[in-house]
């Protein structure tokens, strides 16, 4: 889809449509009001009818409005003008294109970035409406036969954004840079999520991380097996031992910050697979388990978006990446592996595996000294029980980067929750023959797969985002959500701006 910023009279615009809004109370938006002098009150006499109540994601399409050259007009509810916040902005941007993929029209001009959102700047503004579009607009059809693809009727091809000043314009191009980079991003994070696993392999998202880098010039380093046996990760080979799928170990160097900067590390869970090896999942829903990379891909999705922003940080990504499956080589419950810290694990679940993969990999982070290292995974079934599918689960162990990720979570639109992470749920991990064992039990289960982590990171500020609930949408709309790119794409922004301020 093509973007572009425009400053035009509704009135005169020459597209195949125009989208204004409607509030509840029957307000009409600024360009509403243009159309509707414009029409001799056409709009009014649609709303007065009872046809649009306004009411938040209605929409109306109209066509041949007197008085306008535009082939159609669409209205699209916004709710109550005092509820109008960020996310019915978003909510409302969403209803409107996803209205409009079932129309003739493919260039559309929208007057949605006019409205009044809290105190929200021009660029904050283009770069929710872009976003929003993108998300809504996303398909995945990269395997299905061709004439089976998922064909709209017409794609919205262009999207003009209607700003009212034409001194706005330049923010408004920054807005939608931001935003076209993020959602880069996203739409890598879901894609990745959304490959079978027989294509989606370790190999393959070694190959992306090859990629990206080439693309955007920054160093990749993918270790194989012999590598992670000389570095001792006893526990990350142990899961991946049941597979005929290799291993990899991928360390992605962006670094764009000045020299002395301590980076900022990114770990993301690659179980490319999760069949809980030994101890085998149960049948239903199991090919969901392709998503178990999910937080792998939203490292890819997020050096993505902030090579596209060219963002002056340090950054690097750690992916370990493998299956998890049973077989005669599998790793068996009541085995102990030796983690790459010299900390023995008694596996008591194989189904436990993503902290066995995370744990090497947080014990490789601090050989780059870094500012804070943030791991992102689909690590338990209980964070979904405890916050669902709106909430990321966050747990630290330093409360100013939970609260700088809690941030930037809320701004952009991609929340977490803090999870207490206290000691006094370490003991669950007590094991009578290893350091410690790999499960805590059926209580408190998102806390103590975080408490099992914490222990391989103690010599930096770090956080845990648990991805279960949120990384992927099942059901009917089963897909990848591209979560939480936008969480991290933000929070890197913010520490670039910091650091160069
Ligand atoms: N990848 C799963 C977690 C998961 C399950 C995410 C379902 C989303 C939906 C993880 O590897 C796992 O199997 N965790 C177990 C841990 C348990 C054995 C302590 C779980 O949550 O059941
Ligand atoms: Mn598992
Ligand atoms: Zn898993």
């Amino acid at each position: 889809m093509e973007f572009s910023i425009k400053n035009t009279s509704a009135a005169k615009e020459l597209s195949d449509c125009i989208i204004v809004g409607v509030y509840e109370s029957h307000q009409l938006s600024v360009a509403a009001q243009a159309i509707d002098l414009a029409s001799n009150g056409f709009i009014s006499k649609v709303i007065e009818r009872g046809d649009m109540d306004g009411k938040l994601e209605a929409t109306l399409l109209l066509h041949d409005v007197p008085g306008l050259i535009c082939e159609r007009v669409q209205l699209v509810g916004l709710g109550k003008a005092e509820d109008f916040t960020e996310k019915q902005y978003c909510k409302a941007v969403k209803a409107s294109v996803k209205a409009l993929e079932k129309s003739g029209a493919s260039h559309v001009t929208s007057f949605l970035a006019e409205l009044p959102v809290k105190a929200l700047g021009i660029r904050r503004k283009v770069a929710y409406l872009t976003e929003a579009t993108l998300d809504a607009t996303y398909k995945f059809d990269a395997i299905k036969r061709k004439e089976v693809k998922s064909a709209p009727k017409k794609a919205i091809t262009q999207l003009t954004i209607h700003v009212e000043l034409s001194s706005e314009k330049q923010q408004a191009e920054a807005g939608l840079s931001d935003a076209q980079a993020l959602a880069a991003g996203v739409s890598l994070a879901k894609d990745l999520g959304n490959l079978p696993p027989n294509v989606c392999t370790p190999t393959y998202l070694a190959t992306q991380a090859l990629l990206l880098a080439k693309t955007y010039n920054f160093k990749v380093e993918v270790l194989e097996r012999e590598a992670l046996q000389k570095l001792g990760m006893g526990s990350f080979l142990g899961v991946s031992q049941g597979s005929e799928e290799p291993p990899k170990f991928i360390v992605m160097h962006y670094l764009k910050g000045k020299k002395q900067q301590k980076p900022v590390v990114l770990v993301g869970k690659g179980i490319t697979f999760d069949t809980g090896g030994i101890s085998l999942k149960p049948g239903s829903e199991m090919d969901e388990m392709k998503y178990d990379m999910c937080g792998a891909a939203s490292v890819l999705g997020t050096f993505k978006a902030i090579a596209a922003m060219d963002l002056p940080l340090n950054v690097i990504g750690v992916i370990p990446t493998c299956e998890n499956m049973p077989d005669g080589r599998a790793v068996r419950p009541g085995d102990v592996l030796t983690s790459m810290s010299g900390l023995t694990i008694e596996v008591l679940n194989t189904d436990a595996e993503g902290r066995l993969i995370l744990c090497d990999a947080l014990t490789y982070a601090e050989r780059f000294e870094p500012s804070a290292v943030v791991d992102i995974a689909t690590l338990t079934g209980a964070c979904v029980i405890a916050l669902g599918h709106h909430a990321t689960g966050l747990f630290s162990n330093n409360d100013a980067l939970a609260q700088e990720l809690l941030q930037a979570g809320e701004t952009a639109l991609d929340r977490a929750w803090h999870m207490p992470m206290w000691d006094d749920y370490q003991p669950l991990l007590d094991s009578n023959f290893a350091d410690m064992a790999n499960i805590g039990g059926r209580a408190a289960g998102s806390i103590t797969a975080a408490c099992f982590l914490s222990r391989f990171a103690k010599k930096y500020h770090w956080a845990h985002l648990d991805i279960a609930g949120t990384a992927w949408k099942s059901g009917k709309e089963k897909g990848g959500t591209g979560r939480p790119v936008p969480l991290l794409t933000e929070f890197l922004v913010a520490r670039a701006n910091q650091s160069n301020s």
